[in-house]
């Protein structure tokens, strides 16, 4: 069962699709990967007003399983630019105080990404701050998978919700409070299915290299407004949680 949360006000957890980039340089006439490009800049800017406003888990969809079926140049560049960001940005996020995660199926990267992948993690591993999590390679679906197979070496033939839960991917986080999709479309796409099962989901029209302080701050407004139930209903809830 989902752990029902203390303060309902400031989401603890944060999960974005961060989707827009590329038609965002479309608009621009530009080619779609100087979307991604600004994209990132815009990850660099939310985790710094994030963190600011108290948030202690940021969980990113950056590569999903599916997004291997893009041109291979646009995999290419985004591989480069992921390399490049493992070095360049995570020094920065180390300066701040970030601790970085990476989380998905690390093999069918190149050794280059796998060893900074390492490197990213290990460097930031004891900082206080805010816990980015880049979801790359990553499935809800290979998430759930990856956790039973874990079980079944382990030599379980009945699991409960706790075993698979302990075993999922950002097992050590709570559940994401609040899900932002950018760039117009209202569907999951396979990210976090089984920790997304009592998120607030919010949608923007806004593409992600356009999203910025406001329009989290929108987001979370929006969130603040929510009446979280947990199945209960609204006269069970503590005073200060139930909405008008
Ligand atoms: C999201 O932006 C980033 C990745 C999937 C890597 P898109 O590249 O999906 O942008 P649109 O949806 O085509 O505009
Ligand atoms: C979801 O965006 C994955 C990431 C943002 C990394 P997509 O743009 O790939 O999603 P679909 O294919 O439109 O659902
Ligand atoms: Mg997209």
């Amino acid at each position: 069962m989902s752990h029902i949360p203390e303060n309902t006000n400031i989401p603890r957890h944060v999960a974005v699709i961060m989707d827009g980039n590329g038609r965002w340089a479309k608009k621009r006439l530009m080619p779609r990967v100087m979307g991604h490009k600004r994209g990132l800049d815009t990850l660099e800017e939310m985790c710094r007003v994030c963190s600011n406003l108290g948030v202690a888990y940021l969980t990113v969809f950056a590569f999903s399983t599916e997004n291997w079926r893009r041109p291979e140049e646009e995999v290419s560049f985004l591989m480069g630019l992921f390399l490049s960001a493992l070095d360049k940005k995570v020094k920065k996020m180390h300066a701040n105080g970030l601790r970085v995660k990476v989380i998905g199926e690390r093999s069918h990267f190149s050794q280059a990404i796998q060893d900074g992948i390492v490197a990213a993690e290990e460097l930031t591993k004891n900082n206080k701050g805010l816990t980015l999590t880049i979801a790359a390679d990553y499935g809800g679906k290979w998430d759930i998978v990856q956790a039973a197979n874990q079980l079944i070496r382990e030599g379980k033939t009945e699991i409960t919700q706790e075993d698979l839960s302990a075993k999922l991917m950002l097992a050590e986080a709570p559940e994401p409070d609040l899900f932002i999709r950018t760039g117009g479309e209202t569907r999951i796409s396979n990210f976090m299915l089984w920790q997304m099962a009592y998120a607030e989901f919010y949608f923007t029209d806004v593409l992600w290299p356009d999203f910025n302080e406001t329009e989290i701050k929108k987001a979370f407004a929006s969130f603040t407004q929510r009446e979280r139930r947990f199945g209960r209903t609204s006269e069970q809830l503590p005073i200060e949680q139930q909405r008008p």
